[in-house]
């Protein structure tokens, strides 16, 4: 299904409400909750929310494990540009998770490292008894997490190449395409696919061709959004301009 609100703080909002719902469904049965996260411009809102909702009504995230989609390689975990310094300045610095529950792929590995532990990135996520939620962007090129055109439906947590739009679109941050890395680690789209709820979200006008493809276009690896289509359980989640080319 698609959910449109008239602009990105309305969506935000109800977005952070439905996770805020699940963690304290979950807690009252003394179960927790585990949280794929995204990164990027798109859910910073719904970050910001979750923080005041924590500061000022006492929302707790003691009994929240969390795994992040996806981290740039090669990325130390300091460097500004890293999304382990995206989640913290966001989130996890403002609330109460325990460090120790918090999971985003790691960027500093040796290349031959890699294999073993996308494979155990994947093992720990089935460990807490998979995804309850997966938060989503979407990229220009039709990327979630870093699949990007080309990715397989059961791909799962592996060393990928960006795409050339991609890097672009992240050139600011690093203050030149050519400081952008080639690579990342993501989960794959066979991960997403395993949670049981997806959110989808997508804000502004030059998100509106892509959605229209992701949402309406044919299913294929060239938008590997299109995949979500068969999905029972996902939601798309959509400002005014982003729906804005949806028949
Ligand atoms: C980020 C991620 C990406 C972004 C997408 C949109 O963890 O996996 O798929 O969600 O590139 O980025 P923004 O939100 O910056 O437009």
């Amino acid at each position: 299904p698609v959910s449109v609100y008239p602009d990105p703080m309305k969506a935000s909002l109800a977005v952070a409400q439905r996770i805020a719902d699940l963690i304290k469904s979950k807690q009252a049965k003394g179960e927790t909750t585990v949280l794929g996260l995204a990164t990027g411009a798109t859910p910073v809102r719904v970050y910001a929310e979750l923080v005041r909702m924590h500061k000022e009504e006492g929302l707790s995230f003691k009994n929240v494990v969390t795994f992040n989609l996806d981290e740039y390689y090669p990325m130390q975990p300091d460097a500004v540009q890293s999304y382990v310094t995206f989640m913290k300045e966001n989130l996890f610095n403002h609330i109460d998770i325990d460090p120790a529950n918090v999971n985003i792929p790691d960027g500093t590995l040796d290349k031959d490292e890699i294999q073993a532990y996308c494979l155990d990135y994947e093992r720990r996520i089935s460990a807490y008894g998979g995804l309850d939620l997966q938060i989503l962007g979407i990229g220009r090129t039709g990327h979630i997490g870093f699949n990007e055109p080309g990715s397989a439906p059961n791909s799962g947590t592996r060393l990928v190449t960006l795409d050339d739009l991609t890097r672009r679109d992240a050139s600011f941050d690093f203050g030149g395409k050519e400081n952008v890395p080639t690579k990342a680690i993501t989960m794959g789209i066979g991960t997403i696919f395993k949670a049981r709820e997806i959110i989808l979200m997508a804000w502004n006008q030059k998100k509106a061709e892509i959605i229209k493809k992701a949402v309406e276009g044919e299913i294929s690896s060239d938008v590997p959004a299109t995949y979500l289509q068969l999905s029972a359980n996902v939601e798309f989640v959509l400002d005014a301009d982003a729906a804005s080319e949806l028949t």
